[in-house]
């Protein structure tokens, strides 16, 4: 059983001898190993039970570690790397060969974070590598923000989980590659693509392009073990679902007025604030996957800023 602790020394002492270790990143918790070492990327596939087809993100301490990762640097990534660098952004950029082709699954491109958590900064300080580090979640499964859901999810199959407290962000970085010099957001996340927008102008999205893709974007995803349904609309939803066991998810408390007394409620925040909403997202399914309800529905929230990227795990999870 993994332990769980704060002593960045002994998580590095572990990652030296090719040691997976569960580190906070102030998106999600991240399951690490030394991300330039075939072998222990291996053990990342392994005890997350992911498809081999699902490259990772490596994840640095300063933007000089890049250049040693990568061949080209288009300006907008420079830019880009500049304004949200230590924080909730992905590049997907040329990958060179000190990047085994295990951690990219065979792409000629390498996905890379500088995370913004102070513990993890320490420690990748203090190692000379770039960790490998995907979400320290069974594949598919509900992302964990706390040491505690890391522990639930595979605290059986690692040795220490590395406790930062509930991630900030509480949902996984925004992915952008590049076509040609455009950058095109590969994964909605923390980071709202207006924010990315005000940096680099134009940003291409899906519908611009077929070439480019994101694997292990699977439509289905982040998914609790319990059915969830995501709707517009839950009291039209919930009419079809007489005689389940149901909880219903809102945004805000407002409007659970207007459904049946005997439904179990529960809401995202208070306030309605949609960066609240994405901290405790995660946090919530998991309570909820623990309670044994037949569904959860879930209501969608306003499609606006980090609101388009709570949507985007909400249909995932309801696939
Ligand atoms: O916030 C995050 O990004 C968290 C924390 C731990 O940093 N990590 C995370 O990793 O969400 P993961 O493995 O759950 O998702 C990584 C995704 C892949 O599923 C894939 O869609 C994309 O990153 N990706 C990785 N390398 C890529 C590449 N070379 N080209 C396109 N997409 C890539
Ligand atoms: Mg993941």
């Amino acid at each position: 059983m993994a332990k769980v602790g704060t002593d960045i020394y002994k998580a590095a002492e572990l990652l030296n001898n090719d040691e997976l270790v569960a580190i906070p990143t102030e998106t999600v918790y991240g399951l690490a190993g030394n991300g330039l070492k075939s072998d222990t990327i291996n053990k990342i596939y392994t005890v997350k039970n992911r498809p081999p087809s699902n490259p990772l993100i490596l994840h640095i301490a300063s933007v000089n570690q890049l250049e040693s990762l990568v061949t080209k640097i288009p300006e907008a990534a420079v830019k880009l790397a500049d304004k949200f660098w230590p924080g909730p952004l992905t590049l997907v950029l040329p990958k060179n060969n000190v990047v085994p082709g295990i951690a990219t699954a065979g792409l000629n491109t390498v996905a890379v974070r500088i995370p913004s958590h102070e513990m993890t900064l320490k420690l990748l300080s203090i190692i000379d590598f770039p960790l490998a580090a995907p979400s320290a979640n069974l594949s598919n499964r509900v992302s964990p923000t706390t040491a505690e859901h890391v522990h639930f999810q595979i605290g059986n199959k690692i040795k220490y989980i590395l406790d930062g407290g509930q991630c900030s962000e509480g949902i996984e970085s925004t992915i952008i590659g590049f076509q040609d010099e455009t950058p095109i957001i590969l994964r909605h996340g923390a980071l709202s693509i207006d924010k990315i927008k005000q940096v680099v102008g134009k940003v291409l999205t899906k519908k611009d392009h077929n070439t480019i893709l994101a694997p292990g974007m699977f439509p289905k995803h982040y998914s609790p073990k319990t059915r969830l349904i995501a709707s517009d609309n839950i009291k039209q939803t919930i009419t079809g679902l007489n005689g389940f066991a149901l909880a219903v998810l809102t945004l805000c408390p407002d409007n659970h007025n207007t459904l049946d007394n005997e439904i179990f409620k529960t809401c995202l925040t208070n306030s309605g604030d949609l960066s609240e909403a994405a901290y405790n997202l995660y946090d919530r399914l998991y309570q909820l996957d623990k309670m044994n309800f037949d569904c959860i529905v879930a209501e969608f929230v306003p499609e606006v800023g980090i609101g388009i990227s709570i949507n985007d795990r909400l249909r995932r999870a309801s696939n």
